[in-house]
């Protein structure tokens, strides 16, 4: 077992770091406090090729390790993870969806521009449409219809709670074909978001990575030609749980970069603020607490490039993925709480940092599977 990073690994992290310092630390606040999306940022990670890291070089990626995209989204996440969430969507998602499952006429004229993260020189991303109204956790039940109509699909429905909702340029959509055939009659589509009968509602005011994009989509007759399913007919439900399996590794590492931002961030302030005479972490209540979060934290990590480096090895992920999500995401919560009460008094205003920490956090025991559906992915393997 080798624990240590390659040159290459340690490259993206420092160039990650870097560009988490320089480009989404200033403004971070205000764009949280005004719900504004970080274009530019998401343009200079598109120039970076950091869209698409883990796509194959001839299709337009940087042709990376699942580990080398593990880092950068910490690093990125340590910062800001409305950016972090944006970037994963796109990566693990979009591209790898595409990638893995595409025909080569997909690739060529969407997966190119989406790892490329730019068209005719402007931001070109995408979205993942599963989630509905009353198809959160329990996906299999999708209200979306797409009737095959003989040489297209005709799509209708609502999907919501959508990263990149309005800033994407492609969106893949699932929907059902034959209800009686339950997940196996489900499709998956990639669709142009200009396409005619397609809205885009409101950007949702959230609690937490309020700068990300997220907005309910409506189709209505939505023509979508048969050329853009993906896979065989039927197969849209297991493209979309083997699509959230990779997924799962990306907001495990997002959990992973909040939670050591908010670690790092309190062990600083530790080491400035003074009470009964001296700083803080050489009281036993702050040290245990600083220990605890790193211990964690590290926990977190192992658990994080353990599941990348099954991926990596063509392993069954399915398990170490969920069990990386379910573990970061917890460690989030907890390490940005714990951050938020060694500041004291100053962890409760914007400027410190560790609150928006701890509201962002809590979003990743939520997307891409809930704790609950974690444990419950987890809970059926190790029962099988
Ligand atoms: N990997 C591969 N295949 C999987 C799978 C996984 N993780 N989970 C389920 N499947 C397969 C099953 O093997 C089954 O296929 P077979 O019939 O061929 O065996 C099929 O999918 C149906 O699964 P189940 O019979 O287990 O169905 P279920 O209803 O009992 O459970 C579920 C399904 C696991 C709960 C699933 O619905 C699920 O994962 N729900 C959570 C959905 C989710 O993660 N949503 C995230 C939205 S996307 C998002 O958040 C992106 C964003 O913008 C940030």
């Amino acid at each position: 077992m080798d624990f240590k990073l390659t040159e290459e690994q340690l490259m993206i992290q420092k160039a990650a770091r870097e560009f988490a310092k320089q480009q989404c630390l200033p403004g971070v606040i205000e764009r949280d406090e005004h719900q504004k999306f970080p274009k530019e940022q998401l343009e200079q990670l598109a120039d970076l090729g950091f869209l698409g890291m883990m796509a194959s070089t001839e299709n337009g990626g940087a042709g990376m390790d699942t580990l080398s995209y593990v880092i950068a989204m910490e690093e990125i996440s340590k910062v800001d993870a409305s950016v972090s969430v944006a970037m994963s969507v796109n990566n693990s998602l979009v591209c790898w969806g595409i990638e893995h499952y595409g025909t080569e006429e997909q690739k060529k004229k969407y997966l190119i521009p989406l790892a490329q993260g730019k068209k005719d020189g402007a931001l070109f991303i995408g979205a993942f449409l599963l989630s509905e109204p009353e198809a959160g956790s329990d996906a299999t039940h999708q209200h979306t219809s797409a009737l095959d109509k003989g040489d297209h699909y005709l799509l209708n429905g609502v999907k919501n709670w959508i990263t990149n909702g309005s800033t994407a340029s492609v969106y893949l959509v699932m929907a059902q074909t034959d209800a009686s055939k339950g997940p196996k009659g489900i499709n998956a589509f990639i669709i142009e978001k200009n396409t005619p009968g397609i809205t885009v509602g409101a950007k949702e005011n959230k609690l937490g990575i309020r700068g990300s994009d997220t907005h309910s989509v409506s189709f209505t007759d939505v023509k979508v030609p048969k050329e853009n399913r993906i896979g065989a007919d039927g197969f849209g439900f297991t493209f979309a749980m083997k699509t959230l399996n990779g997924g799962r590794i990306g907001i495990a590492a997002q959990a992973l970069g909040i939670a050591s931002g908010a670690y790092e961030l309190a062990l600083a302030y530790s080491k400035q603020r003074k009470s009964f005479g001296k700083p803080i972490h050489e009281h036993q209540a702050i040290q245990f607490k600083l220990a605890e979060m790193a211990t964690k934290i590290q926990s977190a990590r192992l658990l994080c490039y353990h599941a990348a480096w099954e991926k990596d090895q063509g392993l069954d992920y399915t398990n170490s993925a969920a069990m990386a999500k379910l573990h970061a995401s917890d460690t989030a919560m907890w390490v940005a709480t714990e951050a938020v009460q060694v500041h004291g008094g100053y962890g409760f205003v914007k400027e410190y940092h560790v609150e928006r920490l701890m509201r962002d956090a809590k979003i990743t025991q939520i997307y891409e599977g809930t704790s609950e559906i974690q444990k419950m992915v987890i809970g059926r393997n190790i029962t099988k």
